[in-house]
């Protein structure tokens, strides 16, 4: 029998164009958790839809890149400058991502967000219809179309009115907030109703598949049932599928020449130096500001360390139009630049602060070079978080210590193995900088097992395939109950 055809569909596509001329394109990797995470699945006949992160207003332009993508088994949506505008910067970044994140509205544009509302919305609705057009266009029966993230809330419902025997499910990478908050939005009902148009809706927690469900209970009078949410005898599927990572993917580059290289001179740069890492997008939900102040209050309060340690922290870039991230870069810079002013000798400074993104084999020399010492994930909220699970696949012998905020997705994971902080208690991070670092090898050891077991065994691969293999199932029970 033929592979059951995969049209994965989200906002962003694994891979951003560039152009190089009238005609011409570069294409690079994407960042984020959810192109790496949908990397990491293999063995599936999938084909991606979404937006290459460009603008191309002319066709010579948008011919070019189709046919360029068309070799990555991907599928552009093409966005113009005002729709990014307001669906992108707008209403996805500075409305949904800060409010799902428990961080509510930017504190000075409070009124402006409010008053925009309507129009962003207009166009997040119109934004949702052109991937739909395009899901629409290339859809074969028997297809299964899996839509991604809170970009695109809108699609489930596109989708099946256009055609209801089409097999929907629907992710979100994100956490969802409690019912408390998702009643806040303007547009609380007609967002939930959308997603419920999808067989299959999924989370990465149960706590987050939860939180939803009773907002469908308590905004919109449904009834919320151990399966998911029912509407007049039709039932969406609910459940949590945490996310996992390639493992293998890393473990097979620390073998490789190039990255051998890389963690030599790593390891030369940093010599007599403890490396604590941070690896984030520059977003507000990671903590960064939070992060380096518990690292400046360590030095503080421990001056024997002043010069033994170095806190690595990488910011890549990200959603550079949108104002509150041009604030935290420049709050963020301001800060560094303080400490390493106040802590700083002649020779080294304390943080080593880059705005920038790595290659794949870069980024797994990091990991494994500061498998002598400390990660440092101090999200504010993330759905899950990757870049924990990562550094966690790249130890070899000697065991880094992981320390994890209580608010990613993956404290539920990883938990036992990495030391859980609340990243908003600066003394309690500091506290946990010093347990770290003194860590016995016996407890890092045991302490990485436990991690490393997970991390191995809860693949990206496994996460899709159940995915997948639910929604199949649920579409065939849907089809028995009628
Ligand atoms: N990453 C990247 N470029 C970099 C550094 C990291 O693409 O320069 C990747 C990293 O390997 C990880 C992802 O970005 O897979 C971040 O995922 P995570 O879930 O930690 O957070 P998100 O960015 O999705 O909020
Ligand atoms: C998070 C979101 C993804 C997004 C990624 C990068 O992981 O859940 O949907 O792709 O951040 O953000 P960007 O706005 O560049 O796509």
């Amino acid at each position: 029998p033929m592979k059951q055809r995969l049209l994965v569909v989200a906002n962003r596509l694994p891979v951003s164009a560039v152009r190089r001329g009238e005609d011409s394109w570069f294409l690079e990797i994407s960042a984020g958790g959810l192109v790496s995470a949908l990397l990491g699945v293999k063995d599936v006949d999938a084909r991606w839809i979404g937006w290459a992160g460009v603008n191309v207003p002319d066709e010579v332009g948008q011919r070019a890149l189709t046919k360029a993508l068309a070799e990555k088994r991907c599928i552009p949506v093409f966005l113009d400058e005002e729709i990014v505008h307001l669906y992108y910067n707008g209403y996805c970044n500075n409305m949904l991502w800060p409010l799902f994140h428990y961080l509510g509205l930017p504190q000075e544009d409070r009124l402006a967000t409010t008053r925009s509302f309507q129009s962003q919305f207009d166009a997040y609705k119109r934004a949702n219809q052109m991937f739909a057009d395009v899901v629409n266009k290339h859809y074969q029966e028997g297809d299964v179309v899996w839509c991604h993230d809170y970009h695109l809330m809108f699609l489930p419902k596109c989708l099946k009115e256009h055609n209801s025997k089409m097999k929907v499910g629907w992710f979100l990478h994100t956490p969802f907030p409690s019912s408390e908050i998702h009643r806040t939005l303007p547009s609380r009902s007609e967002l939930l109703r959308s997603v419920l148009a999808a067989d299959l809706v999924g989370f990465h927690t149960y706590d987050y598949a939860r939180h939803f469900v009773s907002a469908c209970t308590r905004i919109l009078g449904l009834e919320g049932t151990p399966e998911g949410v029912e509407d007049q005898g039709r039932l969406t599927r609910v459940a949590a599928f945490p996310i996992g990572i390639d493992a293998d993917r890393f473990k097979r580059a620390l073998d490789l020449p190039a990255v051998k290289e890389h963690i030599n001179e790593l390891t030369k740069r940093f010599a007599g130096r403890k490396v604590m890492l941070g690896v984030d997008r520059l977003d507000m939900i990671k903590g960064i500001p939070q992060k380096i102040l518990a690292f400046e209050k360590f030095l503080e309060e421990n001056s024997a360390w002043r010069d033994k340690v170095v806190l690595l922290q990488i910011a890549v870039p990200t959603r550079t139009d949108v104002p509150e991230y041009q604030k935290l870069t420049s709050q963020v810079h301001e800060i560094v630049g303080r400490i390493n002013g106040r802590f700083g000798t002649l020779t080294a400074v304390p943080i080593h602060h880059l705005d920038r993104s790595l290659d794949f084999h870069a980024l797994c020399a990091l990991y494994a070079v500061t498998g002598d010492y400390v990660a440092l994930v101090t999200s504010l909220r993330d759905g899950m978080n990757l870049v924990s699970y990562e550094f966690v696949a790249c130890q070899g012998e000697k065991k880094g210590v992981l320390i994890l905020s209580e608010f990613a997705g993956a404290a539920q994971s990883l938990g036992a193995g990495a030391l859980l902080v609340n990243p908003w208690n600066i003394a309690e991070v500091s506290a946990s900088i010093g347990y770290a670092l003194n860590m016995s090898p016996d407890e890092r050891e045991k302490r990485h097992r436990h991690n490393y077991a997970h991390v191995t065994t809860h693949t990206a691969q496994d996460w899709a395939e159940t995915f997948v293999s639910e929604l199949n199932d649920t579409v065939v029970e849907a089809q028995l109950r009628t």
